[in-house]
C-alpha cells in the first residue's frame, strides 16, 4: 500500500488530536485486582489473570476498569487503538483430556457474563444471539478447536469475530518471521508465552502473534480491512473471555498494554522472566499410564515410523498423480459429471436468494436442473488442498453409496483446480432438528413420525457400516445431519468427515472432528473413532429426538446424564418432549424402550455399546431381550445390567455393592484407562 505523504499527516493530526481528547493509554504487567473487572470463573492470582482454569464447563470474563472510548463523539470515526497482551494457554493437567475451547480479546458493550455459554461458544456469545448484529461486539479468537459448526479452519486458529463466532477471516496461529519468507506455525495449547499486537487504524486491523521475547514480526500473521463502525458504540468495555467444555484447558493473561494514540506502547510489556506454564515434560512419566504404556507405546511408535516412511516415500509419487489418478477416479465412478454452466443456471448464479443451508464445508444452494430437477447445490469453493482431499473422500463415498437413507448424490462439477461443487437431491422437508426444535407447533414431528425417522437414520447408518465393502463412518451424526424428503422420510448427510477405513480395523485420525455434545467419551480422550463412536452419537440423537433437549443446554446437566438420572429414579418417561406429553399419541412402554436404547447406545464404555445392526433390530421391534443376549450383547435393558458381566466389574472395582451411577461408571473408565496411545496421536500433529 502507499500512503500520500498528505494522507500521512492528516492520520498524525487525527491521531494527535485524538490524543488530547480522548487519549486512553494503560500498561499492566501482571494485574492488581483494582485493574480489572472479573466475572465467572476468572481468577486472579499473582498477578496473572486465569481466565479459565482447566475446570470442565467453566467461562471467565475480565474487562478493564472502566467504559473506554471507541468512537469521536457525533461521529461514526472509529478511534485508533493499539494493544498488545501476553497469553498462556496450557493443556489439562490430567491427562486424559484434550484441550479445548480457547480465548477472545474482546470488546463488548457492557459488564457481566450474561448471554454467554461454555464450550464452543468461548464464554462469548450462546446458541442464540451468535450472529446477531445487535450484540456489538468484535474479538479476536485464539481457538483450539474445529468446530465445525462455525466453519473453523483448524484446530489451532486466530480468528476476527465480529459478533459472531462464525469468523470474519482466520489463519493458523504463526508468524512470518522477519528474514525468513516461510511461515511458522506456533502450536496454542502447549503452555508457551505469546505476545500478540493488534492494531487498527482507519479501517485497517492487523494480528500479529509470536512466542515472547522475539521482536514483532515485521509482516502481520492477518492484515485486513475492516470498518467497525457498526460493531463498536461510542464506548465500549474491553477485555478477555475464555471457556472450557469437556475439553479444557488453562486460559491466562500476564500483561496488557493499550492504547489510542501511542502504537509503540507495546514496547513497555516485560517480556523477561515471566512465569511458565509449559508442562514439565517428566509428569507424562510419572503418570500411572506410562509404565503399562511404554511396551504398547513403543509398539505403536513402530507402527508409526514403518507408516511415516511409506507415506514419505509414497507421498512424493502420489502427489505427482493427483492430478491423474484423479481424472482415471472420475472416468470410474462418475457418469455424472455436469458443467459449471449447468449448476451456474440452475441456482440463479448461485444467488443469496437461493441460499438453504450453510453447512461446515460451505454454503448450500437449491437449483433447479433441466427438466425440473429440484437440487441442493454445496458448493465448496477455494480450499486448500487439506481440504480438496477430505471432500474427494466425500464424494467417492456418496457417490457410490446408494440407500434409501442416505442423501444421494446426482453428480459434481469441478470449477478450475481447488473447487468443487456437489449436487445433491433436494430434500423437501429440511433438517431434522428444526422439527424438533425450533418450529411451530404444527410442524412439530408426532412421536409416530420421531420413532420412525430414527428407523430410518439407523438403517442408513448400519448401511454405512456394514453395507459396503470398507466401513464408512459418519463421525457427525446429529439431528441437523438428518434432511427429510418429501415423504418424511430421514435420511443421513454430509459425508464430509466421512473417511473409510476396512473392515475390521480401527480407524486412527490425528485430528478430533465432531460436534460438541455428540462425540463420545474415547473420542474426546484420544481423539480415536471407531464404529462405537457413531453408535454413541446415534443414542445421543435417540435421547435429544425423543426428549426435545439439544445435548448441552445452558445450565442443565448435560441430556445424557440427565435421562440416566431420571432411569436411575424410575421416571423414565418423564424426559419425553414436554410437547410430546401434552400432545399424547405415544406409549409408555415403547418410549421407555427407545430411551433405554438411546442410553445404550450413549454408554460410557464402547465396549457395551450395541452394534448398529442390533440397533436396527430392536428400533423394528425385531429382536427382544434374549435374543441381543445370545448374539453376545451383554446388556439390552439397563436395569438387566445388574445380572451383566460389565456391571459386576465397574461394581468392584468401585468397591462396594449397589447400583454404581452414571458418574461413577464414567470416572471409573477414565482412570482404568490410561491413554498412552492418545498421548502419541494427539501430539502427532
Ligand atoms: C464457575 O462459575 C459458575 C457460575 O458463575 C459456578 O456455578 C461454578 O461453580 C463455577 N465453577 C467453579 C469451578 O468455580
Ligand atoms: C479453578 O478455578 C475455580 C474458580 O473459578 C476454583 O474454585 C478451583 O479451585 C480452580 N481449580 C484448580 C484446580 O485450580
Ligand atoms: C454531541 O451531540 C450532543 C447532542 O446530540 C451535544 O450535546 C454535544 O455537545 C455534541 N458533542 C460534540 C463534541 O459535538
Ligand atoms: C443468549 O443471550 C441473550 C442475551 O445476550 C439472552 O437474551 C438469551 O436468552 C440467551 N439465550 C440462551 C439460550 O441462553
Ligand atoms: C498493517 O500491516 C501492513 C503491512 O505490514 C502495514 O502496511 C500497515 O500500516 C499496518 N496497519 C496498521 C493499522 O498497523
Ligand atoms: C465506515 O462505515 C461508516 C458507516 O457505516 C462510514 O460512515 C465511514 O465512512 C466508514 N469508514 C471508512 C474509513 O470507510
Ligand atoms: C510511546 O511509547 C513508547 C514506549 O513506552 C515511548 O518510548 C514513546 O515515547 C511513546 N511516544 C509518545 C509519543 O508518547
Ligand atoms: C522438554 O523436552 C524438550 C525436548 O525433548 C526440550 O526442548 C524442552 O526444553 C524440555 N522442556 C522442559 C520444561 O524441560
Amino acid at each position: 500500500m502507499i500512503i500520500h505523504p498528505l494522507h500521512l499527516l492528516l492520520l498524525l493530526i487525527k491521531i494527535l488530536l485524538f490524543r488530547s481528547i480522548f487519549a486512553l493509554d494503560f500498561v499492566f504487567n501482571g494485574f492488581d485486582s483494582s485493574d480489572l473487572l472479573i466475572y465467572g470463573n476468572a481468577t486472579l492470582e499473582s498477578r496473572v489473570l486465569t481466565v479459565t482454569n482447566d475446570t470442565t464447563f467453566s467461562i471467565g470474563r475480565a474487562l478493564y476498569q472502566s467504559k473506554i472510548p471507541t468512537k469521536s463523539p457525533n461521529s461514526s470515526a472509529v478511534l485508533p487503538f493499539s494493544t498488545s497482551f501476553i497469553f498462556s494457554i496450557a493443556p489439562s493437567k490430567s491427562k486424559n483430556i484434550l484441550p479445548g475451547h480457547g480465548l477472545v480479546f474482546i470488546f463488548v458493550p457492557s459488564t457481566g457474563i450474561d448471554g454467554s455459554s461454555s464450550a464452543q461458544h468461548l464464554g462469548l456469545f450462546n446458541r442464540t444471539n451468535d450472529g446477531d448484529s445487535n450484540n456489538h461486539v468484535f474479538g479476536i479468537e485464539f481457538d483450539v478447536f474445529e468446530n465445525q459448526e462455525f466453519n473453523d479452519r483448524s484446530d489451532n486458529h486466530v480468528g476476527i469475530d465480529v459478533n459472531s463466532l462464525t469468523s470474519v477471516t482466520a489463519e493458523d496461529a504463526g508468524y512470518w518471521p522477519d528474514d525468513d519468507d516461510s511461515f511458522e506455525e506456533l502450536s496454542l495449547n502447549n503452555g508457551v508465552n505469546y505476545q500478540v499486537w493488534i492494531d487498527y487504524l482507519d479501517s485497517q486491523l492487523n494480528v500479529t502473534m509470536a512466542p515472547v521475547g522475539l521482536r514483532r514480526p515485521r509482516q502481520p500473521l492477518m492484515a485486513v480491512d475492516l470498518n467497525l463502525s457498526d460493531v463498536l458504540l461510542e464506548e465500549m468495555y474491553v477485555g478477555f473471555c475464555g471457556a472450557t467444555g469437556r475439553l479444557a484447558e488453562n486460559h491466562r493473561i500476564l500483561s496488557w498494554s493499550f492504547s489510542n494514540s501511542n502504537f509503540s506502547l507495546s514496547e513497555e510489556l516485560i517480556t523477561m522472566n515471566l512465569p511458565s506454564f509449559v508442562p514439565p515434560n517428566n509428569s507424562f512419566f510419572r503418570s500411572k499410564g506410562f509404565i503399562a504404556g511404554i511396551t504398547v507405546a513403543t509398539i505403536v511408535a513402530i507402527g508409526f515410523s514403518i507408516l511415516i516412511s511409506l507415506v514419505l516415500v509414497k507421498g512424493k509419487q502420489r502427489r505427482r498423480r493427483d492430478r491423474e489418478a484423479m481424472e482415471d477416479w472420475e472416468l470410474e465412478y462418475w457418469p455424472h459429471r455436469m458443467t459449471y454452466q449447468d449448476v451456474s443456471t440452475a441456482t440463479k448464479g448461485f444467488s443469496e436468494e437461493n441460499v438453504i443451508g450453510i453447512g461446515g464445508n460451505g454454503k448450500v444452494y437449491k437449483g433447479v436442473l433441466v427438466g425440473g430437477i429440484e437440487v441442493a447445490v454445496k458448493r465448496i469453493s477455494h480450499e486448500s488442498g487439506d481440504k480438496m482431499r477430505e471432500f474427494l473422500a466425500e464424494v467417492s463415498s456418496l457417490g457410490r453409496l446408494k440407500h434409501r437413507n442416505l442423501v444421494g448424490l446426482r453428480g459434481w462439477c469441478k470449477r478450475e483446480k481447488e473447487s468443487l461443487i456437489l449436487i445433491y437431491d433436494y430434500m423437501e422437508n429440511g433438517s431434522l432438528d428444526k422439527r424438533v426444535f425450533e418450529c411451530e407447533e404444527s410442524m412439530i414431528l408426532s412421536w409416530e413420525d420421531r420413532v420412525r425417522v430414527l428407523k430410518d437414520v439407523a438403517a442408513g447408518v448400519m448401511y454405512l457400516h456394514e453395507g459396503w465393502e470398507a466401513r464408512v463412518l459418519h463421525r457427525d451424526i446429529k439431528a441437523s445431519n438428518v434432511l427429510l424428503d418429501k415423504d418424511m422420510n430421514g435420511r443421513l448427510a454430509d459425508f464430509g468427515l466421512a473417511r473409510m477405513h476396512g473392515h475390521g480395523q480401527v480407524a486412527n485420525t490425528t485430528r478430533v472432528v465432531g460436534t460438541v455434545g455428540y462425540m463420545a467419551p474415547e473420542v474426546v480422550r484420544s481423539g480415536r473413532a471407531s464404529a462405537q463412536t457413531d453408535v454413541f452419537c446415534f443414542g445421543v440423537l435417540i435421547l435429544e429426538v425423543a426428549c426435545g433437549r439439544r445435548p448441552i443446554e445452558d445450565g442443565k446437566p448435560p441430556l445424557v446424564e440427565w435421562v440416566w438420572g431420571l432411569m436411575e429414579r424410575g421416571e423414565l418417561v418423564s424426559a419425553l418432549d414436554e410437547r410430546l406429553k401434552a400432545r399424547g399419541g405415544f406409549d409408555d412402554e415403547e418410549v421407555e424402550r427407545v430411551l433405554h436404547l438411546g442410553l445404550l447406545c450413549a454408554y460410557p464404555d464402547h465396549h457395551s455399546r450395541p452394534t448398529m445392526r442390533q440397533v436396527v433390530k430392536v428400533l423394528e421391534g425385531k429382536s427382544e431381550v434374549d435374543e441381543l443376549e445370545e448374539e453376545g450383547m451383554n446388556v439390552y435393558l439397563l436395569d438387566k445390567l445388574k445380572s451383566t458381566k460389565m456391571w459386576s466389574k465397574h461394581r468392584r472395582s468401585l468397591g462396594r455393592g449397589g447400583h454404581p451411577t452414571f458418574k461413577e461408571i464414567r470416572e471409573s473408565l477414565t482412570s482404568s484407562m490410561p491413554l498412552f496411545g492418545s498421548d502419541i496421536i494427539v501430539e502427532g500433529r
